[in-house]
């Protein structure tokens, strides 16, 4: 029979105590949800929650947090022998590492957003846990308010996932979409971004994907079981992308993405963010502005597709309450979920080593035997090209004319390739750059098919 347990039933337990480090976007929404939900949750877990404090660096500023809550002793509230789960949504390395290990240490559970933390050093956190027997949670660390930490762990905890890959970033799809949708530059889109909200003003762990980093090393330890950092993960953000790579991208059916792809290939595992060029057709590339999508290949699962809002207070929030619940009931129950397993310790496949298609497009001379003088170049690095098209760019380059004569047409070969080594693949334009007749290279961009069957990466017999 489903009931509700009584009020009765409810003070019979030891209410779980809860203390939060930082009252920001999040941190503020999680202190109303816990207030407006509180007898829902209590209902839920087996036992009240109660907020025993929320530490702070200005009280001033939280005029909306009980001031009686209210402290800027971050140390001493952790360190509180009533503290059950201690909420940390302050961000950053230092003092943050300090106080958690020690709440872990000490048995308290801990329940994080903290992405940069755990893709530095969430081994060490996940040490502590596993010393003292607490839980160490962390939904909210990864695409905001999706589900895809806990359906990695939990869900799939039976199959073999052999690929995460996923937009994690929404302040750089905000700007690739409004560069898509109205052919605005870098620069123009990252303003509007700003203005609309989206761009932090120092817009640099977005856009140069270190906040994409974090999350796909986090994304790659869990589904690989595997220790990865963020120091791992290669790491390309989206200022050099072009409004020429847009419209490059819209004439080959495709669409440009800041892309975290973490891939379990011949035992070892990958992990990258660069922007790259994804077919209009592939589920990702009808993502737009700023929501997230993730989408998971395992062997016997299949594809999966992960999507939502991966930023914002009360989305962030939601996943925040998940995970807070979640260690609440294991406190009453009197165990621990779930641990971070590391046990398959593959090794981490450098950038050169992993497998891409490159888009090149070079500005060339339009004369007799260029064509074979580039697909040289590719054949010579063990490139193999997919596709060649020339497009006439009507202009001249003079200085191939001695005697006062127009000199041959200028044009702009783009080539497409089959997978290769992206080290083959670097070298290969490289070496372009150094052909008489390649007068510059205008845009080079990673393909990614992101369709490829399973079975095609190992994972089907
Ligand atoms: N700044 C992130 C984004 C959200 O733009 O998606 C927090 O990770």
């Amino acid at each position: 029979m489903t009931q509700t347990r009584s009020a009765a039933e409810l003070d019979h337990r030891r209410a779980v105590n809860v203390a939060l480090l930082g009252a920001g976007v999040v941190g503020s929404q999680v202190v109303r949800l816990l207030t407006e939900q509180a007898d829902e949750l209590a209902a839920r877990i087996g036992a009240p929650l109660h907020l025993v404090g929320v530490a702070v660096r200005r009280p001033q500023r939280h005029p909306d947090v009980p001031a009686d809550l209210l402290t800027t002793d971050a140390a001493e509230l952790v360190s509180r022998d009533e503290v059950d789960v201690v909420v940390e949504l302050v961000g950053g390395i230092e003092p943050v590492r300090g106080l958690l290990l020690t709440a872990l240490k000490n048995g308290k559970s801990v329940v994080s957003a903290n992405k940069a933390l755990l893709a530095e050093d969430g081994a060490a956190l996940a040490a502590a846990a596993d010393e003292s027997g607490a839980d160490l949670y962390y939904e909210a660390s990864v695409a905001g308010a999706i589900p895809l930490l806990r359906p990695i762990q939990q869900s799939l905890a039976g199959d073999r996932i052999v690929r995460v890959a996923g937009i994690v970033n929404g302040t750089t799809n905000f700007i690739l979409s409004a560069m898509a949708s109205s052919g605005a530059n870098y620069t123009e889109a990252l303003e509007e971004a700003g203005r609309l909200g989206y761009a932090e003003a120092d817009p640099t762990a977005d856009v140069d994907g270190y906040d994409a980093a974090s999350k796909a090393a986090i994304l790659a330890s869990l589904a690989f079981h595997t220790r990865v950092t963020a120091d791992d993960v290669y790491r390309e953000g989206i200022r050099d992308v072009t409004a020429a790579d847009i419209a490059a991208a819209k004439a080959l059916g495709c669409t440009v993405k800041l892309l975290a792809i973490c891939e379990q290939t011949d035992g070892s595992v990958s992990a990258r963010v660069h922007p790259a060029m994804i077919p209009r057709s592939h589920p990702l590339a009808s993502v737009s502005g700023a929501y997230n999508a993730v989408f998971i290949e395992a062997a016997a699962a299949g594809q999966l597709m992960f999507y939502g809002q991966g930023a914002g207070g009360p989305q962030t929030a939601s996943a925040v309450l998940g995970d807070l619940v979640a260690a609440a009931r294991n406190r009453v129950i009197g165990g621990r979920g779930p641990r971070d397993t590391a046990h398959a310790a593959l090794p981490v496949l450098a950038m050169g080593d992993t497998h891409t298609r490159y888009h090149v497009a070079l500005d060339v001379t339009d004369r007799a035997g260029v064509l074979a003088q580039v697909a040289g170049v590719f054949a010579e690095h063990g490139v193999s090209i997919a596709t060649v098209r020339q497009e006439g760019r009507g202009g001249t380059s003079g200085s191939d004319a001695d005697d006062g004569a127009p000199g041959p047409k200028d044009a702009t070969l783009v080539i497409v390739t089959h997978s290769a080594s992206d080290a083959a693949l670097a070298a290969t334009v490289e070496a372009l750059t150094g052909l008489d007749a390649v007068r510059g290279v205008a845009g080079v961009l990673r393909v990614e098919g992101l369709g490829r069957p399973v079975t095609e990466l190992g994972g089907g017999s």
